[in-house]
């Protein structure tokens, strides 16, 4: 069975079905699902996620796009709800600087405080890292965080060369729809690169479907896609893909 380490499902493109979606994961071969939050108005919508049915987990954290509504308020209730029975990891926390949404300082200020959080209460993290390569990794030594709870590089968008930087520190890359892209050259050759025991499937959605269904809503039901893309990249069966990147996810969100 196939474990989804990164959905939506409280995106409002889920509003029309999201019960019978949810509802229709088990019968195709998905047996969990890892909610992350994005916006503080996102978490408790998350917690009602988890907290209704049985496969859904939950992140709890706020993107780098986000952090213009962190305050320390905030910051002591995604504390608190990390203490939750179904709450798995901090996330997603990082930077953005594709978007720009909030300054540079402003963002590593909240990654900071965020990474912390995630030390003190002993919880993996899940990091957004866009067009910010060289301050995310400085930032994540400083932080020494290859010695805290692991983690996730989530929608790995970056180089060979990064990605071993972060294998080296015990963490795990994400693996999305932009794997199946036929110009994503870069991300397939770190796929092919890294291995399977620091890999997890993701999907992102309602965002980044995979081909054949590239531009549509994207939901947990593409995650095959993905998987075989992996298999063919590294030359092994697609159940392999699925047993050992589904026995990874386990093991970090401690399931
Ligand atoms: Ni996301």
């Amino acid at each position: 069975m196939i474990f989804e380490s990164h959905a939506h499902y409280d995106d409002e493109a889920f509003d029309a079905d999201r019960d019978e979606l949810l509802n229709s994961l088990e019968d195709s071969g998905i047996e969990a699902v890892v909610n992350v939050c994005s916006t503080v108005e996102s978490i408790e919508a998350v917690v009602r996620l988890m907290e209704k049915y049985p496969f859904v987990y939950g992140a709890i954290g706020v993107h780098p796009d986000e952090v213009g509504d962190m305050d320390g308020q905030v910051l002591e209730k995604i504390r608190r709800l990390l203490g939750h029975p179904k709450a798995v990891a901090i996330g997603e926390i990082g930077l953005d600087y594709h978007w720009n949404k909030e300054s540079h300082q402003l963002q590593k200020k909240w990654f900071c405080e965020q990474m912390e959080i995630a030390r003190q209460e002993k919880k993996p993290f899940i990091i957004h890292s866009r067009d910010a390569a060289e301050d995310t990794l400085q930032t994540m030594k400083e932080l020494r965080a290859g010695d805290m709870y692991g983690g996730i590089i989530h929608c790995f968008s970056y180089s060979v060369e990064t990605a071993r930087e972060y294998l080296n520190m015990g963490l795990f890359l994400g693996i999305g729809g932009v794997v199946t892209f036929s110009n994503a050259r870069k991300l397939k050759e770190v796929a092919e690169y890294a291995p399977l025991t620091q890999l997890v499937l993701e999907t992102d959605c309602p965002y980044l479907s995979p081909v054949p269904n590239r531009g549509k809503r994207n939901s947990s039901l593409n995650l095959p896609y993905i998987a075989k893309e992996l298999a063919n990249l590294k030359g092994i069966s697609y159940d392999q893909v699925v047993d050992v990147t589904s026995a990874n996810a386990k093991k970090l969100f401690g399931l």
